[in-house]
């Protein structure tokens, strides 16, 4: 053990439990007797307590440590302690209410896919399809929240990079762990206390252009570094990932647009559009949910602009919250929409032959199709066997309805504290209303109506592989029993 490591852990005695315990992923002190921590993605308030000197020593430490001032002029710090924990630091007066430190914890064991499989934060199927984005070196964007798990996401999925090729990483703090043997790592560097030696992402990848990579994979784009990255994925170095700050696949395109406008290259609007839309092919979108679980809500492919310049995507994979338990744990389900995606002959070609359009069908899984996705307008959408009737822009038929609210109650039959109350699939508020994203609303002729009957099993089985309980929390939205991920795009498709 170094000094430092010594003289910080001694500053940081109070709070040295929760240091040591593997189940505590991040430590908030708001001041010196507001001490605050995460334990699978919950927040709880010890009694842990610092004199006010005591706390200002260990936010000095870890300036000292990380050679950056912490001072009245400079009364913020970002850093890394010596085993990895990302801290940020900010001191009185801007902090109100005393030295405010958040130490996020850096864990060694990585989530594996299996672990997130377990967690079910994703499906097999949903991982599958991700892998195969991978091998046709799709351009790929992990989008969250905060602590949403995009990092997570990102060093699972950059783990499938195949072992030959030559990856370059950019972070602004080192948290990949890739296990490759052919990596350069890089790691940005802000400036010192007379504003030198700054090296910005941008600078990076400008190197890293310059370094023959096959792939290049970008910690956090968070600045004008996202111009270059668009470049760099637009002029053969597909197959790049980067995770990013956005909630959804277009928020993504339009954040990414956004950060390009920061760079310093002036270009009009529109082609930076274009660039943003022909860079980027597949968005990965996570959440972290109230109960402190994280989900991949969707998984979507980028299409070409609309003919109006606007960004198209269309959701390939959704997570659909239906219910809630006694416990205010989400239920919900991982489910294809039913498009089928365009990238899939080349993955089809790639070897992954399992990828054939019954992949894509809610009905291969025994679940419901997603009642709300997002899905691009004025394209010609490939559905799925059991949905296409929606390529003729009919409506769902009837039965669709009573296969929902039937699912609901299998959903909480399956949850871990049994069925919650018999009658709850009648429940006013349940979630009915399938939204076909399809031509605006015809009435569908009558004789067409019994040959659309998908081949929906009678009684669904539940989604997914049936795990023990594995401590993890379970998904729960505590806001809103609705469907509705998020809201309907204000335009049908037309075919
Ligand atoms: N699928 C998951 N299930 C449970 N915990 C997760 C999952 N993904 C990430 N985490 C945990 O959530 C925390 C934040 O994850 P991270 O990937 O750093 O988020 P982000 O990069 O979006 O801020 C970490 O402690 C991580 O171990
Ligand atoms: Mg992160």
């Amino acid at each position: 053990m170094t000094m430092y490591t010594e003289s910080l852990r001694a500053f940081l005695k109070p709070v040295l439990p929760y240091l040591d315990d593997e189940s505590v992923s991040e430590i908030m002190i708001n001041g010196p007797t507001d001490v605050w921590i995460e334990r699978k993605g919950r927040l709880t308030k010890t009694d842990a307590s610092f004199s006010e000197e005591g706390l200002i020593g260990a936010a000095r430490n870890m300036a000292q440590f990380v050679g950056r001032p912490l001072t009245d002029e400079r009364p913020r710090l970002d850093a890394r302690l010596p085993d990895g924990s990302r801290i940020h630091v900010v001191i009185p007066p801007i902090a109100r209410s005393g030295t405010t430190i958040s130490i996020r914890k850096f864990f060694k064991d990585k989530l594996s896919i299996d672990s997130l499989l377990k967690f079910k934060s994703l499906t097999k199927p949903m991982a599958r399809l991700i892998e195969a984005g991978i091998a046709t070196k799709l351009n790929m964007l992990v989008a969250g929240g905060t602590g949403s798990g995009k990092t997570t996401l990102l060093n699972i999925v950059s783990s499938l990079i195949p072992d030959e090729e030559r990856i370059l990483t950019i972070e602004d703090s080192a948290e990949l762990q890739l296990n490759q043997s052919h990596i350069v790592a890089f790691e940005s560097r802000p400036p010192d206390k007379f504003g030198k030696g700054g090296v910005d992402m941008g600078d990076l990848l400008h190197s890293a252009l310059r370094l023959r990579p096959d792939r290049i994979v970008v910690g956090e784009v968070r600045g004008g570094e996202a111009f270059h990255l668009m470049q760099a994925m637009n002029t053969g170095h597909g197959g790049s990932l980067a995770t990013t700050h956005a909630n959804t696949p277009t928020d993504t395109l339009r954040r990414i647009e956004s950060l390009c406008l920061m760079s310093s290259i002036d270009l009009p609007m529109v082609a930076v559009r274009a660039q943003v839309a022909s860079a980027i092919n597949f968005v990965i979108c996570c959440e972290r949910l109230h109960d402190g679980s994280r989900k991949t809500i969707a998984l979507s492919e980028v299409l070409p602009l609309t003919e109006k310049g606007e960004y198209r995507t269309q959701d390939i994979f959704v997570f659909t919250p239906v219910s809630k338990d006694e416990h205010g744990n989400i239920l919900g389900y991982h489910a294809p929409t039913g498009i089928i995606p365009n990238f899939v002959n080349k993955a089809r070609a790639y070897g992954f032959e399992d990828l054939d359009d019954a992949f894509f069908d809610p009905a291969t899984y025994g679940v419901p199709p997603p009642p709300s996705f997002q899905v691009g307008e004025a394209y010609k959408l490939r559905w799925a066997p059991s949905l296409k009737h929606r390529e003729e822009g009919l409506p769902d038929p009837a039965h669709f309805k009573e296969d929902w609210a039937r699912f609901e109650q299998v959903l909480k039959n399956a949850a871990p504290d049994g069925p919650v109350s018999g009658h709850a699939a009648a429940k006013p508020g349940a979630p009915v209303q399938v939204q076909v994203p399809a031509k605006a609303p015809v009435a569908p002729p009558a004789k067409a109506a019994p040959a659309l009957r998908p081949s929906l099993p009678p009684r669904p089985p539940p989604p997914e592989d049936e795990d023990e309980d594995d401590g993890r929390p379970k998904t729960e939205l505590n806001t809103s029993e609705k469907t509705q991920i998020r809201p309907v795009p204000p335009e049908r498709p037309r075919r």
